[in-house]
């Protein structure tokens, strides 16, 4: 009786896990945006424009900085409502005034972009090098840096991202020429992959002086997925496993000109939705799969909620694998109102309440 009553439950669980339905994050929730945003931790003084966010396997945060110093911050245990941005590491060399990227290449292993810029982030060609940024162990927050390459050739590199089948491949866009470089991490070799009208800046369509044009760079299922941050949309095109992209045609994937007025860095969650941090904008933008349904999720353009926001990549830890941290500039491109700016900072955003009616996922109407 009591093997039949157990039978009957494990078939039930059975049913339920290999139904689609379970995989949903609560659809019934999807209405309710914005979404919940907490603040982490804070840099103490403004200006402090942090750039980029990656996350360590033991679930502890790697934060660069762009701005006033080219400083390497962690945030331990990122879900404790004392979390802290320390600083681990400062560069001190020339041609590395400011940080950018910055991607996991081997376990616990990281690669950083740096470089030299005006303070309005316009590059000075020639400045631009990767480096490698290594944890010994899990425990510790002490690093071995350093530089894998220059890549003079280079003017703004900005994103990173690796290869996922051969680790030892980076590619990086240059925001302000236009170009994508391959870098292999072996031998220092860098060369540009591909040049397209879509990777160019457009700074006259947001009347600014400094351009953005490819930005934030993420791999998924065979393409290279690229923001064009004055554009304003995601792009993606065909990469080989060994990470080119030869001629193969870029397409539109999502445009996000109706939810925002830049893109910036974004990442992807496990179920194919795009989250995508809009800096100027002071929000985060959802793209659904495949490149539908965009949509204003968290933070307001009139808010410091997310007053500038960076980048943006979700948990590894236990608990925290629906929550996006996203970095912060405090609104320095584009003041909140026109006049307030804050210290960058760290936010956490809870994305379980974001989910799709059954007719999104279905196509049922
Ligand atoms: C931070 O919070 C955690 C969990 O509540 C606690 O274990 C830890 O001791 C706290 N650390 C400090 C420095 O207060
Ligand atoms: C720094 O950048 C300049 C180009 O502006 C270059 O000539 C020089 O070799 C670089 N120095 C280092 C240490 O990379
Ligand atoms: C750019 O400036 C022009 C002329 O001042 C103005 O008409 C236009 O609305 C501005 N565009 C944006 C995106 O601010
Ligand atoms: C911006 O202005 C709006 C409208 O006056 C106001 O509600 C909002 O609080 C302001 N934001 C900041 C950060 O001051």
């Amino acid at each position: 009786m009591i093997s039949n009553i157990i039978t009957a439950l494990l078939l039930f669980v059975w049913i339920a896990s290999c139904s689609p339905i379970s995989d949903l994050h609560k659809p019934e929730a999807a209405t309710e945006l914005p979404l919940p945003v907490r603040t982490v931790a804070q840099i103490d003084t403004a200006p402090a424009w942090l750039e980029n966010i990656a996350v360590r396997a033991n679930g502890d945060l790697l934060v660069t900085q762009l701005a006033p110093a080219p400083v390497l911050f962690t945030v331990k245990n990122p879900s404790f409502k004392n979390a802290t941005l320390d600083p681990i590491y400062q560069f001190n060399v020339p041609n590395a005034s400011t940080l950018l990227g910055i991607t996991e290449t081997y376990p616990d292993t990281f690669a950083i972009i740096a470089g030299n810029a005006t303070p309005n982030a316009d590059g000075y060609p020639g400045t631009f090098s990767v480096w490698s940024a290594k944890f010994p162990s899990p425990q510790t927050s002490k690093l071995e840096i350093r530089k894998i390459a220059n890549v003079p050739a280079a003017k703004f590199l900005n994103g990173v991202i690796t290869l996922p089948e051969r680790t030892e491949i980076l590619i990086i866009p240059d925001s302000q020429y236009g170009l994508l470089f391959r870098l292999d991490t072996r031998t220092g070799r860098s060369e540009v992959i591909a040049d397209r009208p879509e990777f160019k800046p457009y700074p006259e369509r947001q009347n600014k002086t400094v351009g953005f044009g490819i930005n934030g760079v993420r791999i998924r299922d065979g393409y290279l997925y690229f923001s064009n941050s004055n554009l304003v949309k995601i792009f993606r095109v065909r990469l080989t496993r060994d990470g080119y992209v030869g001629q193969a045609p870029v397409e539109v994937y999502a445009d996000l000109n109706a939810a925002t007025t830049f893109v910036d860095d974004f990442t992807f969650a496990g179920d194919g939705t795009l989250w995508a941090v809009s800096n100027d904008g002071n929000t985060v933008v959802v793209v659904g799969p495949g490149g539908k349904k965009v949509r204003e999720v968290a933070g307001a353009s009139d808010a410091l909620t997310i007053a500038g926001g960076t980048a943006g990549a979700f948990g590894r830890g236990a608990g925290d694998r629906e929550v996006l941290y996203v970095c912060t500039a405090g609104g320095l491109d584009a003041p909140v109102n026109g006049t307030v700016v804050e210290a960058g900072k760290i936010v956490a955003i809870d994305t379980r309440g974001y989910g799709y009616s059954e007719s999104d996922i279905y196509g049922l109407v």
